[in-house]
């Protein structure tokens, strides 16, 4: 596998892959000095022209963690400011020998347009409403970490699902790993044609709380516009934000998950998020691990991804 642009390159076979490979990544960034020789000689950039503070940073610190070089492109002090395209910015890092461009962009499909001009391999890092394929994987690791397993786990992923690039790489690759997924959320807040989805959907959260092992909240998107979609963000928050009180419909093994950023105390109350049912903090710490193994799979050339491209 040259690029990873979605859960779906991977299939289930494929994203197992990634986690058996992320173990070894987790005792890595355990040592004293967590850094491998793995890709020394090796390059990566990341090019984002949205917001980010964990998947760029987590890149960077995977790549670093491998001894590969690591370039961050600034899109505001970019040439991108005096009208450069996409496609003239990626052949440009990609005439300097990058060997990976990990790509955030607003527009869904962007990393797969630049996947076909460039020698480099691209890593989605979050395509507009599209996909977020690392978040999903860190998000497996995690879930596997804590509950042992996906596999007949219900999962509820509540909020802003109609935005959510999280949302969909989410479904996708907790379907593949045999979790049962519902969607709660206002319908406002939902997607069209969510019948084509692996999904069970509801719009109400007290009712699924009780029944579930994982309560995955996203965060309202409102760079896209989503306060318009609801009556009023307190309004919001009374019926579907993780409030101390309704975290209590938890059953006790459950964990709650976010992606970050949050919006504090209107999906998740700051208590819930503080507490010892929050895996949060640990969903970034996956993260590098398994974004070294993402890195490590498409550049070290040593193994073969192993993907049933389901
Ligand atoms: N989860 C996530 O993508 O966060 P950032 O926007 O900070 O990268």
């Amino acid at each position: 596998m040259k690029h990873l642009l979605s859960i779906a390159d991977l299939g289930r076979v494929g994203i197992e892959g990634v986690l058996r490979l992320t173990d070894s990544f987790v005792e890595v960034s355990e040592r004293r000095i967590p850094k491998v020789p793995a890709l020394r000689g090796k390059s990566v950039a990341t090019l984002f022209y949205e917001d980010s503070t964990r998947t760029r940073v987590s890149f960077e610190t995977a790549a670093k963690r491998l001894s590969a070089d690591t370039m961050t492109v600034t899109v505001g002090t970019s040439s991108v400011n005096k009208g450069e395209s996409v496609r003239d910015t990626v052949e440009t890092l990609d005439a300097m020998g990058v060997d990976a461009l990990v790509v955030r962009h607003a527009s869904a499909g962007v990393p797969f347009q630049v996947a076909n001009w460039v020698e480099a391999s691209v890593i989605n890092a979050g395509d507009g409403w599209h996909e977020h394929p690392t978040q999903a994987l860190l998000d497996c690791y995690t879930i596997s970490e804590r509950l042992g397993t996906l596999q007949d786990k219900r999962i509820a992923i509540v909020g802003d699902i109609k935005h959510s690039r999280v949302a969909r790489s989410n479904v996708l690759a907790f379907s593949l790993l045999g979790a049962e997924v519902t969607l709660v959320a206002p319908r406002t807040l939902l997607p069209p044609n969510l019948e084509r989805w692996p999904v069970e959907v509801s719009t109400d959260l007290d009712a699924v709380l009780p029944k579930v092992d994982v309560a995955y909240l996203l965060r309202l998107q409102s760079e896209r516009q989503t306060e318009a979609l609801i009556p009023s963000l307190r309004e919001y928050t009374a019926t579907f934000g993780l409030t101390r009180d309704r975290s209590r419909l938890l059953p006790g093994e459950a964990i709650v998950m976010h992606a970050g950023p949050m919006n504090r105390g209107v999906e998740l109350a700051p208590e819930v998020a503080d507490s010892d049912v929050s895996v949060i903090t640990r969903q970034v710490a996956n993260g590098v691990a398994v974004r070294m193994a993402v890195l490590y799979l498409l550049l070290s050339g040593d193994l073969e991804v192993p993907v049933d491209g389901s």
